[in-house]
């Protein structure tokens, strides 16, 4: 067990990168599986899923593609509040397979924010694949093909995923400790 400190908050491995390898080699085999013949368009959602992305891409050996796109927070002036906006999506997805890669699903409202973004644009079909979920946090209905893992509600940092920022970098998972 490895202890580290970001800020205020300590953490303690909870998942290590071998671990974490194995699940997204698993996830990586099923795509390539599923998606054979229809050169998926893979949207990679930043920052997150970076290092999730680059994993599972190396590990693809199907014809496919990779493009990255981040969900921009702003106040919105509705009385809605907080807004996510798709930015960086040049290509056009009408009529192809889309597997949109995420880093982690909490309660799913970004995940259904997309999927409705991205069906306006007509494409075949939209799978998703996440490194992980909360399933205990989940509110909507989301049509989930890969999931490398469930998890805890508790809070996590490393491979990709921060605390304010921070602890991205590492190259385990690492859970809070209260
Ligand atoms: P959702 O809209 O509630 O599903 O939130 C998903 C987003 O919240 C993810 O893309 C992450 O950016 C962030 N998030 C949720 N849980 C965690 C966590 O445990 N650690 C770091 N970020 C998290
Ligand atoms: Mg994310």
């Amino acid at each position: 067990m490895n202890t580290i400190q970001i800020k205020d908050k300590s953490f303690t491995t909870f998942l290590p990168e071998e671990q974490i390898l194995k699940e997204v080699t698993r996830v990586a085999e099923e795509i390539n599986r599923d998606l054979a013949g229809t050169n998926p368009l893979f949207i990679s959602v930043l920052n997150g899923s970076f290092m999730f992305t680059a994993d599972l891409m190396k590990r693809l050996t199907i014809p496919c593609e990779v493009s990255f796109v981040k969900l921009a927070s702003y106040e919105g002036t509705s009385t809605t509040g907080k807004v996510k906006e798709l930015v960086g999506l040049n290509d056009d997805i009408e009529g192809r397979t889309v597997v949109i890669v995420e880093d982690i699903i909490d309660t799913g409202l970004t995940m259904q924010r997309l999927l409705e973004t991205l069906r306006a644009r007509n494409p075949k079909e939209i799978r998703i694949a996440t490194l992980l979920v909360k399933p205990d946090k989940l509110k909507v209905e989301l049509p989930i093909n890969y999931v490398a893992m469930n998890i805890p509600n508790d809070f996590i940092v490393g491979y990709g995923l921060d605390y304010d920022g921070l602890g991205r970098n590492y190259r385990d998972i690492y859970t809070v400790i209260e």
